[in-house]
């Protein structure tokens, strides 16, 4: 399959049927052996960030499809002295066939964009990590045998995952309750947006939104690019997602959780590691996720 979106910025580029074509097309690749559908073509990955699955699972998911993948840190390349990303793009895409960044401001990614005759991923910014969600939405599916129809509780901080996790619910027709501290919640426009699709219900109640949910998710309380250290202490106690909260939850719910995590904040040992977790699944499928997302936006 090949998308009509040329970049894969925000999820918002994807129609409802393109969302769910690619997680099943994830779910096929993750049955079949390894396929050279992207035999010779590159992909250069340039990050602001760190990471250790982004990074790994875009490496790998370029070799089994049969091409390469070039890593790049920001303060390596002549962007750190003051290179221009227009420069940078247009130079990028005379030797590559994709783009995937990671980045702290998310207008860099949409200069990049256009300036730039391939394809560029977000692999993470301040704002969004849409790749995340389509490894989420395929554990959903995988686990629950659908991605529409059910609710979906976010407990912690409204960021960057929380805004691509309201972008998958928009799409997939779930719903979603969001649960954070007071000037913790979600991008209002972000959560209009997906109003216009789904419900979407931000709270300050973790009780009430994990009631009878199908999912419970959370994130760190501090994201990469939080220079508050101390914010911490405005989600701590009542934001944790521990064994009495899952509770309200639906018996057969599943826990998810994007990682890197901090384990007795936002999640506790026995709820990470317990039988409702399913992070390691959510984990290995941004392999099979990123997979089916670069067959299908990088050209013949
Ligand atoms: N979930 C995620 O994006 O992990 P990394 O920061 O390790 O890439
Ligand atoms: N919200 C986190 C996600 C890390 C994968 C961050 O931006 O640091």
């Amino acid at each position: 399959m090949k998308l009509k979106t040329k970049d894969f910025l925000t999820l918002s580029e994807l129609s409802p049927k393109e969302f769910l074509n690619l997680i099943d097309f994830s779910i096929k690749l993750k049955k079949t052996s390894i396929k050279p559908l992207l035999k010779n073509k590159s992909l250069t990955m340039i990050f602001q960030k760190p990471s250790t699955r982004t990074r790994v699972s875009f490496e790998i998911a370029m070799f089994q499809l049969g091409g390469h993948a070039v890593n790049l840190s920001s303060n390596e390349m002549q962007l750190s002295r003051g290179e221009s990303i227009e420069d940078t793009a247009k130079t990028l895409s005379r030797y590559t066939d994709c783009i995937m960044a990671r980045v702290y401001d998310h207008s860099l990614l949409e200069h990049l964009s256009a300036h730039s005759t391939v394809p560029v991923i977000n692999g993470l910014s301040d704002s969004f990590h849409p790749c995340q969600i389509l490894a989420d939405f395929m554990t959903i599916k995988e686990r629950k045998g659908k991605i529409n129809d059910l609710k979906i509780a976010w407990i912690g901080d409204g960021n960057n995952v929380c805004h691509s996790m309201i972008y998958g619910c928009a799409l997939s027709k779930s719903s979603m309750f969001i649960a954070t501290p007071k000037g913790f919640e979600p991008d209002k426009k972000v959560v209009k947006e997906g109003s216009n699709h789904t419900e979407i219900v931000v709270t300050n109640d973790p009780k009430f939104a994990v009631s009878d949910a199908d999912v419970v998710v959370s994130d760190t309380f501090t994201s990469i690019h939080n220079r508050d250290l101390k914010r911490k202490k405005q989600f701590l106690p009542k934001y944790q997602v521990n064994q009495t909260l899952m509770e309200n939850a639906k018996s057969d719910s599943i826990f998810m959780h994007c990682l890197p995590a901090k384990r007795e904040e936002e999640v506790t040992s026995s709820v990470i590691d317990g039988s409702q977790s399913v992070v390691w699944d959510e984990a290995e499928n941004r392999l099979h996720t990123q997979k089916a997302l670069l067959a299908s936006l990088i050209r013949a």
